[in-house]
């Protein structure tokens, strides 16, 4: 019998991509910032990839975690790699810290889910469940745009 506290599939899918970006932190580079991410994205077929952010003693080579992630799919999967959902965790000198992703990291996430779940926690702890949409709207592509196409 089901309980209230009985996870749906969803929720269940939830917190094992935040256990892995939770996983992926434990092994970010980051010894200039001391603000470790870790990110894990689910694709379409059903597999989870993770990346962490890279730091380097030449501050703008650093990568952050979202967009390591990304690769690590895309490298798995191949060109057609589309994403389902992204969780993004991240601690400031060790204790848990609110991060939600970065301009650059939202532009390479519509790249490969237009429309998809995004959890982080943001603006304090509380988990916030967003999407890429929403968190780059009227986002550049080689589209034209609607007024052009008029
Ligand atoms: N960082 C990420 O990995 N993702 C973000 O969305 C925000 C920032 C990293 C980059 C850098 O290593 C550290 O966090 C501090 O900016």
């Amino acid at each position: 019998m089901e309980t209230s506290q009985t996870l749906t599939l969803d929720e269940c899918r939830e917190q094992a991509l935040i256990e892995a970006a939770k996983q992926a932190c434990d092994h970010a580079y980051a010894p200039y910032s001391r603000f470790t991410v870790g990110a894990a994205v689910l694709t379409k077929s059903g597999a989870v990839y993770v990346g962490c952010n890279v730091e380097n003693v030449s501050y703008p080579v650093g990568t952050c975690a979202e967009r390591n992630a990304i690769a690590a799919a895309v490298s798995a999967e191949g060109s057609g790699m589309q994403i389902c959902a992204m969780t993004i965790m991240a601690r400031n000198d060790g204790t848990e810290a609110p991060c939600s992703p970065c301009g650059a990291c939202r532009q390479a996430l519509r790249e490969f889910g237009h429309d998809i779940s995004v959890v982080y926690r943001w603006p304090a702890l509380e988990l916030t469940r967003s999407s890429s949409a929403a968190l780059l709207p009227d986002t550049f592509s080689f589209a034209k745009s609607p007024e052009a196409s008029r």
